[in-house]
């Protein structure tokens, strides 16, 4: 999902302070090292981050806010498109020139994606770098960072689940839970398979655990994670069996979960999400493209029709459910019909949101050998008539939900209007409404008054 790059090391040091007394005592008092954490592409990697933080945590690393404040300084990478890896490359050497005006020992290094992709030669092209981790390798970090000289450590582990790792959660009223690991699907574009390895699932009571201890500390909402979440199975546990157990975990009020692949979306997991009113009525549904020539040729495992009846089904079951996908434009061999299927599709499912993306070569994919046959331009062309479309789209549906009243969870400050409050309602819609009594955590009821295509504003009821 979103592209973004997420600091987490300022949210971090809450989740951290849980566990600094046994960390201290176990490390002795003298020692203390600080750890700054940047992370960049997806929520998995987020949630990744606060694993590593997590097992810093536990050898005596103390996590801060800025580089300029830490002995280790750690990318939590992303590989998905060039544009990502570039800007990682940039900061990369920014961080490390800064260094040299530094009189400490400061450990720079890679983790995630990018360094399992570029294993081979990160070390030898990006000259004072001193780590890169893998997305198996993170429970060796801290021996890692005990090398005189530059280390590697990229090893898949088709075994790792890191279910005994406490990860330093950010705070907040939301927690990331991962459930999966790894990818099975080798879409042809992709490179998650060869970076994150195959799929594996956490033990279904390790998690119920893990969600119990969640509710304790506070959040309010869960969001499952996984590479194709729902292709989660643990022995008789399938996604609609998990999905049910943590509805049942008192105190946590919402449960979401991404990304799932249409072709695992079984009758089990739609009826969970059915009844299960904490499940929210939410679903990031990625199509990738709207023509079946593309889908078969991306190895999708699905054609249009078979998305559509998902579609058709999911409705039927969840009438107020909000739809949001993933769409790849300028795949080798498309054509403008080809395109203008995708478009068509996507005003025919009428979605609430699309990350949109132009296609990005990546080495070591089944398509990297396919030549390129839409130019940047007309990636570019096409890109934007798909942000066009949806953006009007997205206003669209927002503006038929005027006078509807919709159930918010309170989280902050609104980013453009500090003196508003924020949070999410069920579709994962922003609302934004003038301040009440209303405290972050707190469910409250806000009648929508006007609408952009990102944001719904209204007032609280009964405040
Ligand atoms: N180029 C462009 N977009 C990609 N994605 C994955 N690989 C690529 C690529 N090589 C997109 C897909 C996926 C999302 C996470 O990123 O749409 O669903
Ligand atoms: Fe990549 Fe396809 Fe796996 Fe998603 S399902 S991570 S797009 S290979």
């Amino acid at each position: 999902m979103g592209p973004e790059k997420t600091e987490v090391s300022a949210a971090l040091r809450a989740g951290y302070k849980r566990r600094v007394d046994s960390a201290t005592a176990m490390a002795g008092d003298s020692w203390e090292r600080t750890v700054f954490i940047e992370t960049y592409g997806c929520q998995m990697n987020v949630s990744d981050s606060e694993l590593i933080a997590g097992v810093l945590a536990a050898r005596g690393y103390r996590s801060v806010e800025s580089p300029e404040l830490a002995d280790v300084i750690l990318l939590n990478t992303c590989a998905i498109r060039e544009h990502a890896e570039t800007r990682v490359a940039q900061r990369v050497r920014q961080l490390i020139s800064a260094r040299r005006r530094s009189d400490r020992r400061v450990r720079i290094g890679l983790a995630g994606c990018m360094a399992q992709h570029h294993r081979d030669r990160l070390l030898e092209v990006v000259p004072g770098l001193d780590f890169i981790v893998g997305p198996d390798a993170y429970r060796r970090l801290p021996d890692l960072l005990e090398s005189e000289s530059p280390v590697a450590d990229v090893r898949l582990d088709r075994a790792e689940v890191y279910d005994d790792v406490a990860p330093a959660r950010g705070r907040g009223v939301r927690a990331w839970l991962t459930i999966m690991r790894g990818c099975n699907r080798f879409c042809t574009f992709c490179i998650v398979p060869y970076v994150r390895g195959r799929e594996r699932s956490l033990p279904a009571p390790v998690l119920i655990d893990e969600a119990r201890r969640i509710a304790a500390d506070g959040y309010k909402e869960i969001i499952l994670l996984g590479q194709t979440v729902n292709a989660y199975r643990d022995a008789d546990t399938d996604f609609g069996a998990l999905l049910r157990m943590l509805a049942e975990v008192r105190g946590i009020e919402r449960i979401r979960f991404t990304s799932p692949h249409p072709a695992d979306m079984t009758e089990s997991a739609i009826a969970a999400m059915r009844d299960c009113p904490q499940v929210c009525p939410y679903l990031h549904l990625p199509l990738q493209s709207g023509s079946d020539r593309m889908l078969q040729e991306m190895d999708r495992g699905h054609t249009v029709a078979d998305y559509l009846d998902l579609v058709d089904r999911m409705r039927r079951a969840i009438p107020d459910l909000a739809l949001s996908t993933d769409i790849i434009v300028g795949y080798p061999g498309e054509t403008v019909a080809d395109f203008e299927a995708t478009s068509r599709i996507m005003a025919s499912v009428g979605y609430d949101h699309a990350f949109l993306f132009k296609y990005s070569r990546r080495e070591g994919t089944r398509a990297y050998r396919l030549e390129e046959t839409v130019s940047e331009a007309e990636k570019t062309r096409r890109l934007e008539r798909l942000i066009a479309e949806q953006g009007e789209r997205a206003a669209r549906i927002n503006r038929s939900l005027v006078g509807q009243t919709t159930a918010v969870l309170v989280e902050a400050p609104a980013k453009r209007q500090p003196e508003w409050l924020s949070g999410k309602n069920p579709q994962f819609k922003t609302v934004v409404f003038a301040p009440t009594s209303a405290r972050p955590g707190d469910i409250v009821d806000v009648e929508i008054e006007s609408t952009s295509s990102h944001t719904l504003k209204g007032r609280q009821l009964g405040a």
